[in-house]
C-alpha cells in the first residue's frame, strides 16, 4: 500500500487512517486489528472505570505490537463530585424516569435488573456517573500506562500535555469547531480531529466538507477529516480538503470485532443515508444515532432531554431493557450518516486494506480531471 501521509511516520503507521475511539464499540480485538492491519487503533475508553482501562490496555498490548490509542471524554461543562452532593444540585429525575417507565412498560420490555443496568454504565463504586474526578482518575491511568497515543474525544487535554509528552505519548483532540481547534492547538496537542456534522456520536453543528478545510487552515498541526467517511473516497476527498488522513467510526462498528451486539451491526447493515438524527436523548450532548422508538418518544412528548450527565441516568433502563430484548427498534445505537453505504459485518482488517486501496486509487485517478 503506497497511501501515506507525514504522520504515518510521526504515529509508526503504514496508512493514515484511524480507527475512531467509540466508547464499548473501539475494543482490543478492534483497536488491534486495526493497528495489526496498518492503521491506527484507538479504544473507545469513554466510559471505562480506572480498573476497567488498565485491563482494556494490557488487552490490547496483547494482542499487538504496534502503536494504538486509548480515547476518554474531557468535557468542560461536567459537575464535580462534592458539587453534586450539594443540594439541588441533581436535578429531579422522577418525572424523566417515570417517562422512561412508561416507555418501557408501552413497549412491553422485559424488566432489568440493577446488575444488568451497572454492566450498561459500570463504575468502580456503583453505576458509573460521568464526573470530573472520574475523567481525571482515567487520566492518571493512562499517564502511569505511558500509551503511545492519547486522544481527547470532548475538551481540552491542556492540563495533561506536559505530564503526556514527558512520556512520548502522541496527543490528539477531537473538534467541531475552528475555535475549538486554535483553543486544543494552543495548549500543544500534535494532531487535530475536525469531527463534522455528519459523524456518529457526539458531533459538531458544521457539516464535514465544510469544516475540514477550516480547520486545516486555522491550526499549524496535522488535520484528520471525520464524519461520514465510509471508504477510501471519502479518506481521499478528505485528504484533497487538506487532512492529513481520516478518524473513522460507523465503518468500523460493521466489523466482526466491534463491540456491538449482533442486532446491532445488523442495523447499520439495514440503514439508509436518512435514517439517523441527533438527539440528546441518549447521553444529554447532541450525538448522531440511528432513529429509535426511544428518539422518537421523546420527539413525541415535546420533552427537553436533562444535560448530562443525567440523562443517562434515565436512558439506562430503557436502553438496558432493549438490549436484554435485542431490539434493534429501541437501540440501534451511534451511527454516521455514511451508515446507509455499510452492506455487510466484516472483518475489521478488510475494511481498512479496503479503504486504503481504494483511496490510492482514486487519488491517482484525480489526474484525469486536469
Ligand atoms: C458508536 C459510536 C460511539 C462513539 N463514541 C465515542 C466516544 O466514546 N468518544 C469519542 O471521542 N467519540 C465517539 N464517537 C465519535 C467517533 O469518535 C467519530 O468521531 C465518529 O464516529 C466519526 O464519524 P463516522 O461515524 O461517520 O465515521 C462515537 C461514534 C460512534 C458511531
Amino acid at each position: 500500500m503506497t497511501l501515506r501521509s507525514p504522520i504515518c511516520d510521526s504515529l509508526k503507521i503504514d496508512v493514515p487512517i484511524v480507527l475512531a475511539g467509540m466508547g464499548g464499540a473501539s475494543t482490543p480485538a478492534l483497536a488491534a486489528a486495526v493497528s495489526n492491519a496498518g492503521g491506527l487503533g484507538v479504544l473507545g475508553a469513554a466510559a471505562a472505570g480506572p480498573k476497567a482501562l488498565r485491563e482494556m490496555i494490557e488487552e490490547t498490548r496483547s494482542l499487538t505490537d504496534r502503536p494504538f490509542g486509548v480515547d476518554t471524554l474531557l468535557p468542560a461543562s461536567v459537575r464535580r463530585k462534592d458539587v453534586m452532593k450539594a443540594p439541588g444540585a441533581v436535578p429531579d429525575l422522577a418525572p424523566y424516569q417515570e417517562f422512561t417507565a412508561e416507555f418501557i412498560a408501552r413497549e412491553g420490555l422485559p424488566p432489568v435488573s440493577g446488575g444488568e443496568l451497572a454492566s450498561l454504565a459500570p463504575g468502580e463504586d456503583g453505576p458509573m456517573i460521568f464526573t470530573k474526578q472520574f475523567f481525571e482518575a482515567q487520566m492518571e491511568v493512562i499517564i502511569e500506562e505511558r500509551v503511545p497515543v492519547y486522544a481527547a474525544g470532548l475538551g481540552d487535554p491542556g492540563p495533561w500535555m506536559d505530564r503526556l509528552h514527558a512520556n512520548g505519548t502522541f496527543v490528539i483532540a477531537v473538534v467541531g469547531k475552528v475555535l475549538h481547534a486554535q483553543r486544543v492547538a494552543g495548549s500543544g496537542v500534535d494532531m487535530i480531529v475536525a469531527q463534522g456534522h455528519d459523524a456518529g456520536g457526539h458531533n459538531s453543528p458544521v457539516g464535514t466538507m465544510a469544516l475540514i478545510p477550516q480547520v486545516v487552515d486555522a491550526v499549524d498541526v496535522p488535520v484528520l477529516g471525520a464524519g461520514g467517511i465510509i471508504d477510501g473516497r471519502g479518506v481521499a476527498a478528505a485528504m484533497m480538503l487538506g487532512a492529513a488522513g481520516a478518524w473513522v467510526g460507523t465503518a468500523f462498528l460493521a466489523t466482526e470485532e466491534a463491540g456491538i451486539h449482533d442486532f446491532q451491526k445488523q442495523a447499520l447493515v439495514d440503514s439508509g443515508e436518512s435514517d439517523t438524527t441527533v438527539s440528546r436523548v441518549l447521553t444529554g450532548k447532541p450525538a448522531r444515532m440511528i432513529k429509535s422508538l426511544w428518539s422518537q418518544a421523546w420527539e413525541e412528548a415535546e420533552i427537553e432531554p436533562l444535560p448530562m450527565p443525567f440523562q443517562s441516568i434515565v436512558s439506562a433502563p430503557a436502553m438496558a431493557a432493549g438490549i436484554r430484548a435485542r431490539r434493534a427498534d429501541i437501540l440501534p445505537g451511534f451511527a454516521g450518516q455514511g451508515v446507509g453505504g455499510i452492506r455487510s459485518v466484516r472483518p475489521a482488517a478488510e475494511v481498512l486494506e479496503s479503504m486504503a486501496r481504494e483511496a490510492e486509487q482514486v487519488l491517482k485517478g484525480a489526474s484525469d480531471f486536469l
